[in-house]
């Protein structure tokens, strides 16, 4: 019996540390919300929207946001050659809203913005390079973050699957004794 009491207890610490390490998995990082040119209202003519990109990384998750007049300006989302050439017409995506707009950046892939009504040729167009977080493609056991408040909602079945095993493994032991 003790020794059954000792084998559950050493299982049960294995156990929570791979639990523990599958919390950490889990979360990976915060994502980031870059506002594009720097500002609250940086999305305007003039602005090296390059310049910024360049000294920003970018990673699967995070936000763009776009602060502008929108009486004036609008975002859209277009591709490459639309992008080099300022080139307005056919758009894949319209991202304008109020004028205070976020757009999630949810593929490892280069996007392409541009200003239309010819703003573009002012400067307004932006390439933005994202990649995977360093997270997405380590081993979980480099993993030191801390778990963080979100941590119980996913210790819970955890949890659950933890005891069923350690059930199913007496179940298992019990039927060869
Ligand atoms: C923007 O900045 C980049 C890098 O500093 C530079 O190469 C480029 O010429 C600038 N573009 C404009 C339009 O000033
Ligand atoms: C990049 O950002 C850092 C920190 O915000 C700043 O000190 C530096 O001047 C920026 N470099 C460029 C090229 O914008
Ligand atoms: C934004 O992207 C992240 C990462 O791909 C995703 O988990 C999240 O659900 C997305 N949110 C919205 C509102 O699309
Ligand atoms: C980019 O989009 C424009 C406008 O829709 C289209 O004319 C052009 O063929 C596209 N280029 C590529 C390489 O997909
Ligand atoms: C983009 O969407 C905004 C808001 O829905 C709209 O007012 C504007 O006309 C659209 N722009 C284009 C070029 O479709």
């Amino acid at each position: 019996m003790l020794f059954r009491i000792q084998v559950l207890n050493t299982m049960l610490v294995g156990l929570t540390t791979v639990m523990a390490m599958k919390m950490v998995s889990a979360e990976g990082r915060d994502p980031v919300l870059h506002r594009v040119g720097g500002g609250r209202y940086s999305w305007a003519p003039h602005v090296n929207f390059t310049q910024w990109a360049t000294n920003q990384t970018f990673y699967v998750g995070d936000w763009l946001y776009f602060g502008f007049d929108r009486y004036r300006y609008n975002v859209l989302e277009v591709n490459k050659s639309s992008y080099e050439n300022c080139y307005e017409r056919n758009f894949m995506k319209n991202i304008t809203r109020g004028g205070r707009d976020v757009f999630n950046l949810t593929e490892a892939k280069p996007y392409y913005f541009i200003c239309g009504h010819g703003y573009c040729f002012q400067g307004m167009k932006v390439a933005v390079y994202v990649r995977y977080a360093p997270s997405d493609t380590m081993p979980p056991v480099f993993r030191t973050s801390p778990p963080s408040s979100r941590a119980p909602t996913v210790t819970l079945p955890l949890f659950a699957t933890a005891v069923s095993l350690i059930i199913s493994f007496f179940k298992f032991q019990e039927s060869y004794i």
